[in-house]
Parts: C-alpha cells; structure tokens; sequence
C-alpha cells in the first residue's frame, strides 16, 4: 500500500487498485479509480476540450479546461460546473459561490474522526483546498488500505474567516467516472421486507437514493454500486458505495450529457443548513468506495472483510456470538415472573447461552401504547425483579441480557409527567406519533444527561451481558427547543451526533456489554451503527422464506455474521408460514444466531433438535464470521437460494440450498461451487460426493429433487487429505 505524490498527481495504491487525483491549475480534478496502473504521466489520457456555454478554468498549463467536463473531486455550487456540487456554502452575503483551490497535502495514518464513527486503520491522503476569499479550507480524506480494494473518503469544512457562513451541503465524496453504460444496484425494502436488491440501467439525469427518516430507514440503505451492464457475480468492474452514517441521507448517480457520471453522497441536504462560526469546523461522515474487477460477489467479500477487520468494535473479533433465546415472539407483552421463568428454565441444558428479556420489563409497559422512558423494572409483573430473573438464568446455566429503547418517550409514562419538553416536537403543532410514541430529544442537555445516567445505572446494578437497542419510529418535527431558531436545519445530523455520543459513553462503560443494534428489525442497518454494535437484528420478519431474500440483499454490503436471525414459532407469527423446524434454523444460521419462542410449546423431537443445532452453530460460527461468503443462486430471481461460506485457507466450508416450491416441471439445479481450491479435492456431506475444487465449481453437480416445499439443506464442504 502507498501513497505518493508525482509531479501534479497523486497515486493512491495497493496491490490490485490505484485512485489518481491531479492538482490541475489548482483544482482537484479526479483522473482514475480502478485496477491498478502504472506511475505514467496519465495527464495524456485525460481530454479536455472547450465547449460552447462553457466556463473555463484557467490552467498554470496553459491549458483551458472546462469545468463541467472535467471530473472534480470537489465540485462547488454556481462555479461552471453544472452537475450535482459535493459541497455548497452560503457566505454571510448570502452568495453561495466558492472557488476551492489546492494549498497543500499531508500524509499520516488513519485518524479517528472526531464525533463520527469510522473505520480503523490504513494509511491517508489528506488534501487542502482552500477559498482565498472567504477564507474556508477544505480538507478531503482519501484513505487506503492494502489488504482491501477500497477507498475511504471524508471530507471536512473549516472555517479561517471572521463572518459565519452555513453550510448548505456536504458530501463525503466525489466520483467522476466515464459512463460505460451501467446497472445501479441498491437495496430499498420497508419494515419486515428490508434490503430488497433493486437493479437498474443509470439513466441520463439524476438518480437519488436516500432518506428524510432522520436514520437510515427501512425504505433505502445508504448503499449503492455502479455495475458493469453485463456483470455478474463473478464477472464485471463494480463501484460498491456505502455510508458509515446512521441518520438521513442521500447517494446520488447522475449521467450528464457528456456521458460522464458523477457519483457523491453523505448527509441529506434537504432541510440541512448548518451555521459554521469563525474557527469551527464540521465534518461528513465516511463514505466507503470499493472497486471489484470480478463481479458483484467479489465486491461483498470486499465490503465484508474490511468491516470484519477495521470497523466491527475491535473487542468482538474473533468472538462467538452467544445463541440467544430472546422472549419476544416467546411472550410479546403477555408474560409474568411465573412464565419467564418457565421460558428460560426450558433453555437449560440446551446449549442456548443467553435469555434476553425484551420488551415489556419495566414501567407500566403491558403494551406498546406506555411507559416508554421508564426505565425501571416494573414489579407487579416481575414480583422477583430483574435480580430474581438474573438468577433464575444463572441457576440454568445462561447469561442475562435485556431490551432498551433509549430514544423513546411514550405520552403515557412518568418520564413524561415529568419532562413533557423532553418530547421531540413544534410549537403550536401536535406532534406525529407513531407506533404510539414519540422521540426524545436528544439535543436537549438534561435529556441527554438523564438517558446517560439511567442506563449506566441499569447496566451498573445488574449483571448484563447482553443489550438490544432498539428504535421503532422515524423522526418527524425534526425541532429542538434548545437550538436557535436559526439552526433548526442542524436538528437531523445534531441528533444522529448525540445519539453516537450516547452510545459511545456506554459501550466504553460497559465494554464486555454485547450490544446489538435494532430498529424495528433493520432500520438501522449500516457502518455507523456496525462500528459501536457488532451484531444488527436484520428484521422483524422472522420467516425462514422471507429471510433468504433479506439476508441475500444485505449480503451485498455487510458481513452476514454480525446480522441476527432466530428461529421463531410456527406458523410464522407474521405471516402464517408453516416452515420446518430445521429449515428455520438453517437459515437462521447465517449470521447471529438465536430462538425467539416458547420451548416450552414445542414437541420432544424439535426440542431434542435445538441441542443439535446449538451444536452445529458453535462449529460453523468461526467459519461463518471468518470466511468469504459466494453467493450460488439468486432467491430475488429464482425460486431457490444458495450462498457458501469457505474458510480463507479453502479447507472447509458450509453450503445452504433452500428450495421455495416444489415443481415437477422444473429441470433439476445445477450448482456449481465457488471459493475451492481447484486442484485439492473434497468431501460434500449430505449429497455424497468426492470431488476435485475444479469439478465442483466448473461442471457443479445436479441437486436432486426435494419433494417438499420450504425446504433447506446446510451442509459440509471439507477438504480430504
Ligand atoms: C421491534 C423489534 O424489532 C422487535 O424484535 C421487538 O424487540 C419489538 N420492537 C419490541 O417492541
């Protein structure tokens, strides 16, 4: 890995890809991300050339370019350069034209970014441009990492000058690439049906993907990728995107009449102004950019082992999740001390590791309609209190872990009674409920400091091993009491701020703490939440079939270990599907694993089976969260779903084949194998064959007929020696 700086380019490079800026008479212009080449003067490759309309920068090459056909890494607002600007500022005359130049470069190890979530590691470029007249710099982060195809980019905004200026928007990034006639990916869904894989032909214009929900939402993940028109899994240049953020955002791809496309993202700058005073500065979240030059598949693999290594809590590597038995589906609401104890007492001797109590513990919580920020156990439902429940767990053999919502506030709690200006609102307006509650403000300082001390209190007092924080609404009113009218345009990315300091206060109190992410299943899917939580429920959908498309979408851009998945009631509570009990549990088996039901319901035969699979998750978790996953065959297009996962020495590895629906007309799957090494040979348990890594995965072999709908397989691949 290395960088350097020749001349007026700069080479960012490791063994398999190269990002080539140039200092072009002072603006940064992009010139290459891609495979690698070579040091050559790649100023010959790049045309520029006049056009009538056109606003010309002047050159210290002699040389007249054009703004609006150059690739930019910093393009401005009202410059010459008419396609989406990454950044745009209103200085105090209320003009929002900029003119950023070069003034300098620096290089050094990644740093954190400070507020931020981001990933460790690698090596950075950080290049100053700075506006003479305003006297604002910019200073662009491009890191490197050379065991990774990927660039890591930020940018930040600081303020030299004497007058406030507001910012109107701030990307994290700017790519300008040729057009090559390319697919948009993107993963778009909505609660209980996320990361749906939605593909595409980038069309002229601009294609927006985004979210106004003031967190990432189930509706789009802050993820897309620029394919190749023919790609494949396996075949095809791929430009993966996604944004470390948790709160609103926007991904943008624009094709211009000059068959450039332009790609940025970062915050959403709808309804974003931020006042930036003399001396401060801000900063965009980062954005991750990863190049594959084989295939989509290559891409995850890419995305997935560099969030495994650089951005996952560094405390959770190499760490077994723990099997959870978590009482939601078990109990919803309707539970007592009697009845949790009966739950857990059932886990024993199973092999499950930890009982998570979610919601419906504390304050007058017997539905979803109260006491939400009333964080205390409610005793008239759990008569022994949360001491009696930990105990009861100890005396079986598991660890203890419990369901928080700290964001929440319910009209109907004491919390309320209390604080009714701790509520999210607007003056004069009556606020959006939804699922019968509303945000609490986290900008306000005693709200802030309330939440800080009640959980720090709760996981101080008990012995917790295990927390899940959850989060059931989108933000709506978008207002804080304690921000100047003027700064009301700040409410989104201040709250996404507060809540990481929320959570980074008690994670670092409470470092053996395994907490894990939710959002009403996954809202909140994405880097900045994976960086503090190793492990995101993926969704509230709990459907084995459902599932595999869940899972298969959000294996494009996150590691399926650190997505949970648990093994529900049958018929499914949400949809009513009968699906075998270990047909559940294999598809649970790709990522985080759990049971999400009463034992006590189930018959001997399946509760023999849970030991068994507790068994079998323990062996192949390393593999799972360690290995390089292939995906084999396509659920959004096919009535089947295959994905392996192979360790990175190519000695074993597991496969999973799911047949939706039995159908005597169809002719039989042929699956071809991905990730062996071609001249060792192996053993595929459960089909019986013997075969060298070559056959299996250039001829593959005939899946036999499963006459049985919803069914699974989850099978060994190992090497024989
Ligand atoms: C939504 C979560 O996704 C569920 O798993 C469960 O924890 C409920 N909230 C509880 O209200």
């Amino acid at each position: 890995m290395a960088i350097c700086a020749k001349g007026n380019y700069f080479f960012l490079e490791n063994e398999c890809v190269s990002y080539v800026m140039e200092n072009k008479g002072g603006v940064l212009a992009h010139v290459y991300y891609g495979a690698k080449i070579s040091h050559d003067n790649v100023g010959q490759c790049t045309a520029f050339y006049p056009l009538s309309f056109c606003c010309p920068i002047e050159s210290d090459e002699s040389e007249w370019a054009n703004l609006d056909t150059l690739k930019c890494e910093c393009p401005t607002a009202h410059s010459g350069d008419f396609r989406e600007p990454s950044v745009v500022i209103k200085s105090a005359n209320g003009s929002r034209r900029t003119d950023f130049r070069f003034s300098g470069y620096e290089i050094s190890q990644k740093c954190k970014i400070d507020g931020l979530p981001s990933l460790r590691g690698g090596e950075t470029l950080i290049i100053s441009l700075v506006d003479s007249v305003q006297n604002i710099e910019i200073k662009q982060f491009y890191t490197i990492y050379d065991d990774c195809n990927a660039i890591a980019r930020h940018n930040e905004i600081i303020n030299h000058g004497d007058s406030d200026v507001q910012i109107l928007k701030l990307s994290s990034f700017c790519l300008d690439i040729d057009d090559n006639g390319y697919k948009l990916i993107s993963l778009f869904g909505k609660h209980s049906n996320e990361a749906q894989i939605f593909v595409e032909d980038l069309g002229r214009g601009v294609r927006v993907f985004e979210s106004n929900c003031g967190i990432t939402s189930h509706k789009q993940n802050p993820f897309m990728a620029l394919a190749d028109k023919n790609y494949t899994e396996y075949s095809g240049n791929i430009y993966g995107i996604n944004l470390i953020y948790s709160g609103s955002f926007k991904l943008s791809a624009e094709l211009n009449n000059l068959n450039n496309v332009r790609l940025t993202g970062g915050i959403n700058d709808n309804d974003f102004a931020w006042t930036l005073e003399p001396k401060k500065s801000l900063v965009s979240p980062e954005a991750i950019i990863v190049f594959s030059d084989c295939g989509l598949n290559n891409m995850s693999v890419q995305f997935s082992a560099l969030y495994k290594k650089y951005l996952l809590p560094e405390k959770s590597l190499g760490k077994i999740s723990p099997i959870v038995l978590n009482s939601w589906e078990a109990a919803f609401f309707d539970y007592d001390e009697v009845k949790l104890k009966q739950i857990i007492r059932s886990a024993a001797s199973t092999g499950i590791d930890t009982f998570v109590l979610d919601d419906g513990w504390f304050g007058a919580r017997n539905s979803d309609k109260c006491a939400l920020g009333d964080w205390f156990v409610n005793t008239d439902k759990i008569k022994c209190g949360l001491s009696g429940i930990i105990n009861e767990c100890k005396d079986s053999g598991l660890k203890f872990g419990i369901w928080i919502e700290p964001e929440m506030i319910s009209e109907d709690s004491a919390l309320f009674a209390a604080h009714p200006d701790w509520r999210v609102e607007t003056p004069n307006y009556k606020p959006a409920i939804s699922r019968n509650q509303y945000l609490i403000d986290l900008i306000n300082d005693d709200a802030f400091e309330y939440l800080k001390h009640v959980f720090y209190d709760l996981l101080h007092s008990y012995d917790i091993s295990y927390v899940k924080w959850d989060m059931n609404r989108y933000i709506t009113e978008n207002y804080s009491a304690a921000l100047q009218s003027g700064r009301q345009q700040e409410f989104n990315h201040r709250y996404t701020l507060r809540l990481y300091e929320l959570i980074d206060h008690l994670t670092s109190c409470f470092p053996d703490v395994l907490f894990e992410g939710c959002a009403g299943g996954g809202g909140r899917v994405d880097g900045g939440m994976l960086y503090y939580f190793p492990q995101i429920w993926a969704s509230d959908s709990t459907d084995a079939n459902e599932r595999t498309k869940i899972m298969y979408g959000w294996s494009l851009c996150y590691p399926l270990s650190a997505l949970s998945g648990h093994v529900s009631k049958c018929p499914n509570n949400q949809n009513m599907r009968t699906i075998t009990f270990s047909t559940r549990a294999d598809i649970a088996m790709l990522g985080a694993f759990g049971y999400e039901l009463d034992l006590n319901e189930l018959s001997k035969s399946e509760k023999d089976l849970i030991f068994e699979q507790c068994q079998l998750f323990k062996k192949i978790y390393h593999i799972v969260k360690n290995g390089d996953l292939y995906r084999l065959i396509n659920p959004f297009t096919t009535d089947y779903f295959s994905v392996m996962v192979m360790n990175k020495q190519k000695t074993e590895g597991y496969l999973w084949f799911y047949q939706r629906l039995v159908d005597y007309g169809k002719t039989p799957i042929r699956l071809k194998l991905k990730g062996l090494a071609k001249e060792r040979l192996y053993f595929v348990e459960h089909f019986n064959l013997s075969l060298s890594g070559d056959t299996l995965m250039n001829l593959g072999f005939t899946v036999p007929a499963f006459y049985e709908d919803f069914k699974s397989v989850l099978i060994n691949i190992k090497e024989i020696i």
